[in-house]
């Protein structure tokens, strides 16, 4: 058989979505943002896009050669989106998942990193990629701890550089690479998302068209005690978290991470107090 990745519609079962990542490290998850939400976050994300230039300058070469500069990024999404903030960032699918998936590992989740990744004409193919490997200090083999999604926001086909996902790649060792005949490209009506395990080979397609750009977002969760990719505390601006949901402020990682009743302790407080009850109580 060759390799595939399941195909399902959201709303319907979440166990057929943890089911399917587990066997196949990958899912395309159908109209994830219906599409009234999703021609609202466009809407937010077009004058923040003509803001932002391909060619930036990154944190070192090596991340600088991956993104290349064909691509236009909105990062700290969290603090330049409402409708991010307050339907996305806390959308219950992913908490769904997260919980099943993360949560024997931890005691709550949190936020990695969400990234608007606009891929322009001439953007070529990332390298295939494990998400996990920014923590390669993490001894191996442990536990799944990322879930990562890529959602589109127009319609992703192979020419346009739709994600390439290897599926299995979660089981496969860790010198294996993936031959052309094994990645899929994630095609996929806007609104949709493909939800990957951080331990599966994947990458950026290649856009291949004259004039048009994919337009899709990273949104990626963690267990709550390893350090996050972008630094969310700092990307969201405070007077923006006060006016968060509650849940969009833990999953930004304002929760402590309590693992007293596990046997552990806890982590993030301030004052040795959790930072996210001192937001309601209007102390930070
Ligand atoms: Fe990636």
């Amino acid at each position: 058989m060759g390799a595939s990745v399941p195909r399902l519609e959201a709303g319907g079962s979440n166990e057929r979505v943890v089911e399917g990542l587990r066997e196949h490290g990958a899912v395309i998850v159908e109209g994830l943002l219906d599409p009234e939400l999703l021609a609202r976050f466009n809407a937010e994300l077009d004058p923040l896009l003509e803001q932002v230039s391909p060619d930036r300058s990154y944190l070192n070469p090596a991340i600088d050669f991956f993104f290349g500069d064909r691509v236009r990024q909105i990062t700290g999404v969290a603090g330049k989106s409402r409708i991010f903030g307050e339907e996305i960032l806390c959308h219950p699918f992913y908490g769904a998942l997260c919980d099943a998936i993360l949560g024997p590992s931890c005691s709550t989740y949190q936020l990695n990193v969400a990234q608007v990744m606009d891929r322009g004409p001439g953007a070529e193919q990332q390298l295939l990629h494990r998400d996990e490997d920014v923590w390669v200090h993490l001894p191996r083999p442990h536990p799944e701890v990322q879930i990562a999604s890529v959602i589109a926001l127009v319609d992703f086909h192979a020419g346009l550089g739709a994600t390439v996902v290897a599926p299995g790649s979660h089981r496969w060792e860790r010198g294996r690479q993936a031959k052309p005949e094994e990645l899929v490209a994630a095609e996929m009506p806007a609104g949709s998302a493909v939800v990957y395990l951080g331990s599966t080979i994947h990458a950026g397609g290649t856009n291949a068209t004259a004039a048009d750009w994919r337009r899709g977002m990273h949104m990626s969760f963690v267990v709550g005690w390893l350090r996050t990719e972008e630094n969310n505390y700092l990307s969201t601006p405070l007077e923006v978290v006060h006016t968060l949901p509650r849940r969009s402020q833990e999953l930004l990682g304002y929760a402590a991470h309590d693992a007293i009743q596990a046997g552990g302790g806890y982590l993030g407080a301030v004052d040795l107090l959790d930072p996210v009850e001192l937001l309601a109580e209007g102390r930070l």
